[in-house]
């Protein structure tokens, strides 16, 4: 009875695998045939305030800026707000996109900008007002349609008005990619929208807009987009050799960079923020993994933020990935100087011990006490259902085995470092 229950568990496996890696081979393909193009960059300390110059080298006056209230009300886009003066732009302020914004946010950036009679989106933040920017851009782009109707892959197929992507996290990516992170009207879930045209046209990385990010709020951010870049060099058939190549150029930046940026170093910090736009560059064009859909899963039930949901989430992942990891871990421990000259599996290991000691020395946790025994088979099902079959990790999890993942996040809660994060974390605003 025992060993036919078995067989029928592996034969469902079995056939769970075969579909999925049919759907990602495809998806490989497409993906490989779409006509990406690269945002412009301006980077550097300062180059915020080159953004008039920009628009008006498009023949553009009229930015929307869209920002949170923590952002507008830090006094950082003071000398922003100086430069569009300066210009003589006609602009104006949409300044309450909140955490995980809603698709009534994107609606009331759209009015706002209608109303104003603006010329461009001007997105300055961390994840959250970016996405909620190019949502609004989706709505503009398509009037008369409602986001829900956008939800899923290319499915606005027109182009957004112009769109400057700021970023003051390192860690979203969110300027550099084709997605944009949405809280649905109807359900209250997280949605993501998937579209070439959601690329901005120009991405501006100033790390003068990093430097008065809380400690934790950077570390946070900056393990998520060490999960970017890991994850979108594991992806199997989707990551391409430029995918690979810009991803273990990211996480090898990031493994560097991040701990000293937390101390207040100025060069580490302006390394990262390039690091984690690059890792934004590489996973919107091949994926992310298990890491990503259980951090969304935790966010959604119990609020967790994205970043720390992630860091937590990251080396029970690699752990459990094993031997089929074992190589691009490997190949990503060289990049990163770690472990070199040691064999396949011995380098993974280091590089995945690596990971989980930068968790614990940055103060994040690594579970979280708040995973309930009972909410397992909801929180698994809700992880299967994002990762399955579009994720092309580079192994597959089944319901059993994802619980006991959750399980493992749920017995290292006690462990977790720091209760005063959430208070400072106000800015980190990241969704995606
Ligand atoms: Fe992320």
């Amino acid at each position: 009875m025992q060993a036919g229950r078995m067989q029928a568990k592996d034969g469902g496996m079995m056939l769970q695998t075969i579909y999925c890696r049919s759907v990602q081979a495809g998806m490989a393909l497409a993906l490989r045939l779409l006509p990406w193009r690269q945002p412009q960059c301006l980077c550097g300390a300062g180059a915020v305030l080159r953004v008039p110059e920009l628009l008006a080298a498009a023949g553009l006056s009229r930015p929307l800026l869209v920002t949170g209230p923590h952002i507008a009300a830090s006094g950082l886009l003071t000398p922003l707000c100086a430069a569009l003066e300066a210009a003589g732009f006609g602009w104006q302020m949409f300044c309450t996109v909140e955490s995980d914004p809603r698709e009534e946010t994107a609606e009331r950036i759209r009015d706002a900008y209608q109303a104003a009679g603006c010329d461009a989106l001007l997105a300055v933040g961390g994840g959250s007002p970016l996405d909620a920017a190019k949502a609004a851009g989706a709505l503009l782009a398509r009037p008369g349609r409602r986001l829900a109707q956008m939800y899923g892959t290319l499915r606005i197929r027109r182009p957004l008005p112009p769109l400057c992507a700021v970023p003051t996290t390192a860690g979203s990516g969110s300027e550099q990619t084709a997605v944009a992170v949405i809280r649905d009207a109807a359900s209250g879930r997280k949605v993501a929208l998937f579209d070439l045209c959601l690329l901005p046209r120009w991405a501006v990385l100033d790390p003068d807009l990093l430097a008065g990010l809380p400690q934790p709020a950077l570390a946070a951010a900056g393990m998520d987009a060490l999960a970017h870049a890991v994850e979108a060099f594991l992806c199997r058939m989707t990551a391409t050799r430029r995918v690979r190549a810009q991803a273990s150029h990211a996480a090898a930046e990031i493994l560097q960079t991040l701990e000293p940026a937390c101390h207040g170093d100025a060069a580490a910090r302006a390394r990262l923020l390039v690091a984690a736009s690059e890792a934004g560059a590489a996973f919107t064009r091949s994926g992310v993994g298990y890491a990503h859909a259980l951090a969304h899963a935790l966010g959604s039930c119990y609020g967790i933020a994205h970043g720390r949901a992630v860091a937590a989430c990251l080396p029970p992942v690699l752990a459990y990935y094993g031997t089929a990891a074992e190589r691009p871990l490997a190949a990503l421990a060289a990049a990163a100087g770690i472990a070199c000259g040691e064999k396949p599996a011995a380098a993974a290991q280091a590089f995945r011990r690596e990971v989980a000691a930068l968790g614990r020395r940055l103060g994040l946790p690594a579970g979280f006490a708040c995973i309930r025994q009972q909410d397992l088979p909801q929180l698994a099902a809700a992880v299967l259902a994002e990762a399955h079959p579009l994720y092309a990790v580079p192994r597959l999890l089944d319901r059993r085995a994802c619980q006991a993942l959750l399980q493992a996040l749920a017995a290292e809660g006690g462990q977790t470092a720091a209760d005063s994060f959430p208070a400072a974390e106000k800015r980190e605003e990241i969704s995606s």
